[in-house]
């Protein structure tokens, strides 16, 4: 007999109507999806006016999408729901380095770049040198690693949300390690920043009372052959915003000294060393 839609037996209504022949996983993702939805709706007793702003909140989400802006990601991103994907699929062995959120600001083509050169084109900032080494589990050095690097200027913007106020590629490059393991370059201290916050999730995290800002950072994405892709960052320690990070990066793992230098050729010095997974 034909089940008509009830709300006790809603979520049984929708997934009843799955095909006989449609893509297990999907069958298993949609069916949870609904499930928790439902319950979602059914847990706060959603009002008719409360979707009718969420469908809002959705459309202009959508609508303020474009090549240089993707907002769904800063929601994934501000409701924690990037990092929870992240940490399910990259579980690493005590040691390895942690992931962290890729963010929408990596920019492909970057030029390999001398190893020890500098990336910051624009001249402003605190110079700062990153070094350290590319390792596997067991300390061993890893050959011909690509590590991409990218940071923010000293005014909080990454190059590409200011095409016509700094060099293309300011504060990025990429190094590839020699037989030793060993990277560095000098770029400047990385500084505190608020994600994109004028469309509708700056207004939303405005409306939970929660500020835009991360904590100072530089991203990394290290690869090389045989082992599992690194996305990660180094976070400026004693930063404001370590402990209210916008989008949940931080780990402890991840805050990295940078040392005062007295003298030297840059004002400050930030060691870390990366350990990567077998893949
Ligand atoms: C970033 O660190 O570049 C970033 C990450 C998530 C959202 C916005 C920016
Ligand atoms: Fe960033």
């Amino acid at each position: 007999m034909t089940q008509y839609f009830t709300e006790e037996g809603s979520v049984q209504a929708v997934n009843d109507r799955m095909g006989p022949n449609i893509n297990p996983r999907l069958a298993v993702v949609m069916a949870a999806l609904v499930k928790h939805l439902h319950a979602f709706a059914k847990e706060v007793h959603l009002t008719q006016a409360e979707w009718d702003y969420g469908i809002d909140f959705l459309t202009k989400t959508g609508q303020i999408c474009s090549a240089e802006r993707q907002e769904f990601i800063l929601l994934s991103d501000t409701l924690g729901f990037s990092m929870l994907v992240d940490a399910i699929n990259n579980r690493r062995p005590e040691g390895a380095t942690e992931n962290t959120v890729f963010g929408p600001f990596h920019v492909d083509g970057v030029p390999v770049r001398e190893m020890g050169a500098n990336i910051s084109l624009d001249g402003k900032g605190e110079s700062c040198l990153f070094e350290g080494r590319v390792v596997d589990l067991a300390g061993n050095p890893i050959a011909g690693a690509r590590v991409d690097v990218w940071s923010d200027n000293a005014d909080g913007f990454y190059d590409v949300q200011q095409p016509s106020i700094q060099p293309q590629h300011n504060n990025r490059g990429v190094f590839i390690t020699g037989a030793d393991g060993r990277y560095s370059f000098v770029g400047i201290k990385p500084v505190s920043y608020p994600i994109p916050d004028d469309g509708p999730v700056g207004q939303m995290l405005g409306h939970l009372g929660r500020h835009p800002y991360r904590p100072a950072h530089m991203h990394y994405l290290v690869t090389a052959d045989g082992f599992e892709r690194l996305v990660t960052h180094t976070f400026v320690g004693g930063d404001k915003y370590l402990e209210s990070d916008a989008v949940f990066g931080v780990k402890t793992t991840l805050i990295a000294p940078f040392n005062r230098v007295e003298g030297g050729a840059t004002l400050w010095h930030s060691p870390f060393d990366f350990v990567l997974t077998p893949a």
